[in-house]
């Protein structure tokens, strides 16, 4: 998709604040301090739209993008963050739980993995719900940027093995250097056609 035209459409604590239109929605989740903010700007060739953060935790609400008035992408807050306060994580938690729960636009989730590293406890839990509401679900192994090429295929694999879906698509990313970026594209545009 060419993107020109992109704004903060809504920001969402509950439901009744989400947009009222029937537009498709994609919906990013993982771990905080993942990638997913920056993602979200790569793809919308925005340096600064969706707001990043060095330190994790930044993402408190849920934010949807409208892109060219043709979809929403749905920035969730992070999981995951041991320095959240327990009452506040499971503020986040049963936030994002209520808006995957009942979101008939939500068309597929896009997960955050760091290609550097095996999924956590948090990434399995849940890799485990979006299993049971069963969303398609795209993979973004994020900070590709990171390694070596030559270890790409190898952290893939890592990946592979232990999320258990053997259907899912995934796509290394860098938000620095726009690794993945149009492949992503494709797979999102095939799941909202
Ligand atoms: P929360 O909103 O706290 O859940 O975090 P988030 O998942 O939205 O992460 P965010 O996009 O704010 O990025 C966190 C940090 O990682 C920032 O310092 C980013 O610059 C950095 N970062 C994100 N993506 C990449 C990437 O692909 N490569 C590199 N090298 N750094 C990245
Ligand atoms: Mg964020």
């Amino acid at each position: 998709m060419i993107v020109n035209k992109v704004s903060l459409a809504t920001v969402a604590v509950k439901p009744e604040q989400y947009p009222e239109d029937d537009k498709p929605e994609i919906a990013f989740t993982g771990k905080s301090n993942v990638g997913k903010s920056s993602l979200i700007n790569t793809m919308i060739n925005r340096k600064a739209l969706a707001r990043t953060s060095r330190s994790p935790g930044k993402t408190r609400t849920i934010n949807f993008y409208n892109i060219e008035d043709t979809l929403y992408f749905v920035d969730l807050p992070g999981y995951g963050y041991a320095k959240v306060s327990h009452s506040e994580s499971q503020k986040w938690g049963s936030m994002i739980e209520k808006y995957l729960l009942k979101r008939p636009q939500l068309k597929a989730i896009v997960m955050l993995l760091d290609i550097r590293h095996e999924p956590g406890a948090n990434d399995k839990t849940m890799l485990e719900w979006l299993k049971y509401y069963d969303y398609p679900l795209i993979i973004a192994a994020t900070k590709a940027d990171k390694i070596k090429r030559s270890q790409l295929q190898k952290q893939v694999s890592v990946i592979r093995k232990s999320i258990n879906s053997p259907k899912s698509q995934i796509i290394p990313f860098s938000s620095e250097d726009f690794m993945g970026r149009d492949t992503l594209w494709e797979a999102i545009e095939q799941l909202i056609r």
